[in-house]
């Protein structure tokens, strides 16, 4: 058998009832805070992630799916959704046909990093942005959406770490700071970092070299080389998360991976989840339109791993699909048409119904049904049809009824209304 590309994964029956847990809960709480969902091309234009997501940044340099079609296009896979929504909410011109623009999407994403637990090349986002909003209480409600789609999913033991990373004005002089309080230890780091201390030295902090370490944790922090309206802005935000009762800690490390970010970045840090204990990563992106040559409008989002959120849900059983109320069996060629005809009025009658297609022994279609765990058996025998009768039998207690083959299906959903209250 040909295996499944290194770093991708199927999601199996047995596991998928924790996803349909986590998008139902997240789509719940999307539509009750304003967003609308949106669905981009999992293709996009090379440059947009070039330009958008960053070309200092990791994303771009080392992990994109990137290749040239057969029209001579530069192509790439989307690492993450927010150039994408961007593009997206300016090519549509969106700003006309929403009030307010918040955005939600769900999909896959694809990175060319090492795989691990909690790290995959194919992995799926959840995303969320808003469109056009400054005021630093949407920064906070943000956070606070994030902070209940955690809770709401029942995560034990979320920890939320925010900090600032300031704007063009005052970025320049941390990036300044940065390589001065280097000074000659910028040849102790590794080559990557060298590197980074020459292009973007806030990329520094990506780092995970663990001999880096200890430098780079002794480097200045952002929040102390803010502008006056940076630090106003970050006043606020904390002052409204204090407000909603939201535990934070400062971290001057959270400049996140991306180029685009101002002001204000932040994750939901989860427990148990090894190496990869992101839940979740965003923040607010203010000049990301504009570079991509579209309208001078902010923006603010983030985005959450599915496989994180699902690894991170509370230990309960995933259930597959339920047994079927009710197994149809037949014996003899007559009474398969007829037994195929009824599984399919009860389905339409929303009673989950199921046969074995087989045609095999009376007593293998009992076993089946034995094995499927269904509480309620349909026997279709010649006898029982010339009278215009099937028999049902109760699984449990052995009872068998005779039932006329036009009542049939309204007695079934009575009994499966019962079984199921
Ligand atoms: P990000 O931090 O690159 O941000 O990714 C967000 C989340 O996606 C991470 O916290 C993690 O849960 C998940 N994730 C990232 N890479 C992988 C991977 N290889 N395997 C599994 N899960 C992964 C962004 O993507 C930004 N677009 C977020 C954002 C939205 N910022 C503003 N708006």
């Amino acid at each position: 058998m040909i295996p499944a590309i290194r770093g991708t994964h199927d999601i199996l029956p047995a596991e998928v009832e924790r996803w349909q847990r986590v998008e139902s809960v997240s789509r719940r709480l999307f539509e009750r805070y304003g967003y609308a969902e949106v669905r981009t091309p999992i293709i996009e234009r090379e440059e947009l992630f070039a330009k958008g997501t960053g070309e200092t940044t990791d994303i771009v340099q080392k992990e994109m799916y990137a290749f040239t079609d057969k029209g001579g296009e530069r192509i790439t896979l989307r690492p993450e959704a927010t150039p994408s929504l961007v593009r997206a909410f300016v090519e549509h011109n969106l700003e006309q046909a929403m009030a307010t623009a918040k955005l939600y999407l769900f999909g896959p994403m694809f990175r060319y990093e090492r795989p691990q637990k909690g790290r995959y090349r194919q992995f799926h986002q959840l995303d969320v942005e808003v469109f056009g909003v400054s005021d630093p209480a949407v920064d906070a409600e943000v956070i606070d959406l994030a902070w209940a789609l955690v809770t709401e999913l029942g995560i034990p033991g979320p920890e939320l770490v925010i900090n600032s990373v300031g704007c063009p004005v005052c970025r320049p002089a941390f990036g300044e700071a940065l390589v001065a309080s280097l000074g000659s230890d910028v040849s102790r780091l590794c080559a990557d970092c060298q590197r980074r201390a020459a292009t973007n030295p806030l990329r520094i902090f990506d780092c995970k070299v663990p001999e880096d370490q200890a430098l780079i944790d002794a480097l200045p922090h952002s929040v102390d080389y803010l502008c006056e309206a940076c630090r106003v802005h970050f006043a606020s935000v904390e002052r409204h998360l204090d407000m909603y009762g939201i535990p934070y800690r400062v971290s001057h490390r959270l400049v996140r991976g991306l180029d685009y970010y101002t002001r204000t970045t932040f994750e939901i840090l989860g427990t148990n989840l090894g190496a990869q204990n992101a839940l979740l990563g965003g923040g607010r992106y203010d000049g990301l339109m504009k570079d991509l040559g579209g309208p001078d409008r902010v923006g603010i989002g983030f985005a959450a791993g599915l496989e994180r959120l699902v690894l991170a849900l509370p230990e309960t059983a995933g259930r597959q699909v339920g047994p079927p109320d009710v197994f149809v069996t037949a014996i003899g060629e007559p009474a398969r048409d007829v037994a195929f005809q009824l599984v399919r009025e009860l389905r339409q009658a929303a009673i989950r119904a199921d046969i074995d297609y087989e045609g095999r022994s009376v007593r293998a279609q009992m076993k089946r049904a034995d094995r499927l765990a269904a509480p309620l058996v349909v026997i279709i025998g010649d006898e029982e049809l010339s009278r215009g009768q099937v028999r049902v039998k109760d699984m449990r207690s052995g009872d068998q009824v005779d039932v006329a083959r036009t009542e049939i299906v309204a007695f079934l959903r009575g009994r499966a209304a019962a079984a199921n209250k």
